[in-house]
């Protein structure tokens, strides 16, 4: 659709979880006139919904080398180490000025920074605000620091392709804003420097911890721009999501590992805690490895969920530490004071997504990503647990140094959308048959036959949305659809190809992990016929 409306700016962020927000702070602080766009509120993203914490080798005796070995084993041998190295040895500054900005942490007695442990943390290293409200916080924090100094931001707005110059550099995106007075319809911005930070594509499963507006749709655009895209087939899987029964759909009620953090343990059907022997961390392995070991116990069982026991913590521990848990259980007629919590492993975090360099920068000039929607190398094959708001901070300042030390190069005036969002757009009611397909075929447990069933019936959406009496009405709805049904067609196709088991990829197939010919990164890029 031809953009109604248009706004100037020098660089245009896209989303507002802790990556975004944090860019657009830098980048305003820089003097550049930064415009959000996001999708719902503000303070709708994923961020607001990160329970357990931020990690960084705050503590006593704890230092960047130890995070960083932490992260390299849970990665499973594809992280990129520079990455990382940036990652863990900036983290720690770049919690102390989001501290700066506002976010406010607990305390230990003494006045420190209170850590706790996750899943493959050796150390406690894991900041926290709220007990387990942390994400909340830092939102709160972000957003008023965004009001405060002014940032521009324009909310309700779905972005739908990028804009570029003749030259091929970035030179804007196009939106379509539902309800904001003068912004209202098809509009955009037009700016040299575009920062996707539009969190993950969780709500490609049935079921997922990701807020309903997870919905790929920053690798989905950065696609159709022609960008590289990387590890789409690395989905972590949460081991610990309150199960509310075989049919639940959309987003559940997370129960952080730092549950098991502060000692709680996990046990089967029968009671006995099945996690001991298996690794030498116990209930505090790596989360592929937990979230394996619960589904292997499911099946043996013929068990639906697992039980997470912390009865032991009593009601005042509860309480204090982890009062949105325990009252996201309460409210679903469970007490975990009294009884186990019912758990299974639920969707929660893309490990891949657009391919980015050191700075942020993707394979397109000028666009650049941050955040979940990024594969910026640090996570590998398996996200250590806590460092993804760690990464959206550190790597959003990275981005902000480089657009202000470059300044924004100016792009000529957008010639074209990349690849204008093209018909046939899909319904929205293909989501469901989406998530459904996608939870049998490429759920936490996949094979060849499971995969290309997928990709069959994802390609049969596809094709019934071709023929013209099916193709769907322009509306956010169907835009949404659209995207899921492309990072779904990708990641299936991804996790066909990768024959391996490798971090949070299990292929039932192939079960052993393959260093001569799959210790590599599978990147895709779609010709323009692909798209
Ligand atoms: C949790 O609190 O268990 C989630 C932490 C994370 O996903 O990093």
């Amino acid at each position: 659709p031809a953009p109604g409306w248009t706004v100037d700016a020098d660089v245009v962020v896209v989303g507002s979880g802790v990556a975004g927000l944090t860019a657009a702070l830098r980048c305003t602080s820089a003097g550049l006139r930064t415009v959000v766009v996001t999708k719902a509120n503000l303070d709708d993203g994923s961020t607001r919904w990160a329970q357990g914490g931020i990690a960084a080798a705050l503590g006593e005796g704890d230092t960047p080398e130890q995070h960083l070995d932490d992260t390299l084993v849970a990665g499973a041998g594809l992280c990129d180490e520079h990455a990382v190295r940036a990652l863990v040895t900036e983290g720690p500054d770049a919690v102390r000025r989001l501290i700066a900005t506002g976010a406010d942490f607990d305390r230990a007695d003494d006045g420190e920074i209170a850590l706790t442990r996750e899943g493959g943390h050796h150390r406690r290293r894991i900041a926290h605000a709220g007990g387990d409200a942390t994400g909340a916080e830092i939102s709160r924090a972000l957003v008023e620091a965004i009001r405060d100094r002014g940032v521009r931001f324009i909310e309700h707005a779905l972005v739908l392709d990028l804009l570029k110059d003749a030259e091929g550099r970035t030179a804007g995106v196009t939106l379509h804003v539902m309800g904001e007075g003068q912004h209202d319809g098809v509009g955009a911005v037009h700016a040299p420097a575009v920062v996707l930070a539009t969190g993950g594509m969780g709500q490609v499963f049935s079921a997922t911890t990701n807020p309903p507006v997870s919905t790929g749709d920053g690798v989905a655009l950065a696609l159709r721009a022609g960008a590289e895209v990387s590890d789409l087939e690395f989905v972590q899987f949460h081991p610990t999501v309150l199960f509310l029964g075989a049919g639940a759909e959309g987003q559940q009620p997370l129960v952080s590992e730092a549950v098991r953090g502060e000692g709680a343990h996990l046990v089967d059907a029968d009671g006995v805690r099945f996690m001991l022997g298996q690794h030498e961390l116990a209930e505090l392995a790596p989360r592929d490895i937990v979230a394996k070991a619960i589904t292997r116990r499911m099946l043996e069982q013929g068990a639906e969920s697992m039980y997470l026991d912390a009865r032991h913590f009593g009601a005042a521990m509860w309480e204090q530490r982890f009062p949105t848990i325990l009252a996201a259980c309460r409210a679903h007629g469970i007490d975990p004071v009294t009884e186990p919590v019912p758990v299974a492993p639920a969707a929660h975090y893309a490990s891949g997504g657009v391919r980015t360099d050191l700075h942020g920068r993707t394979t397109v000039p000028g666009l650049y990503a941050c955040g979940e929607v990024a594969c910026t190398g640090v996570h590998g094959a398996n996200r250590l647990a806590s460092n993804s708001l760690l990464e959206g901070l550190v790597f959003a300042e990275r981005i902000a140094a480089d657009i202000t030390a470059h300044g924004p190069r100016r792009s000529g005036p957008p010639v074209l959308a990349a690849e204008p969002t093209v018909l046939p757009l899909i319904g929205p009611e293909a989501r469901r048959e989406i998530q459904r397909i996608m939870t049998g075929g490429a759920g936490v447990l996949r094979s060849a036959a499971s995969l290309s069933a997928a990709a069959d019936a994802l390609e049969g959406l596809r094709l019934d949305a071709e023929e013209e009496r099916k193709a769907a009405e322009p509306g956010v709805d169907a835009w949404e659809t659209t995207n899921l049904l492309c990072v779904a067609r990708v990641l299936v196709a991804a996790a066909g190809e990768r024959e391996e088991t490798r971090g949070c990829h299990w292929r039932e197939d192939f079960p052993d992990r393959d260093d001569r010919d799959w210790g590599r990164h599978l990147v895709v890029r779609l010709t323009p016929d692909r798209r």
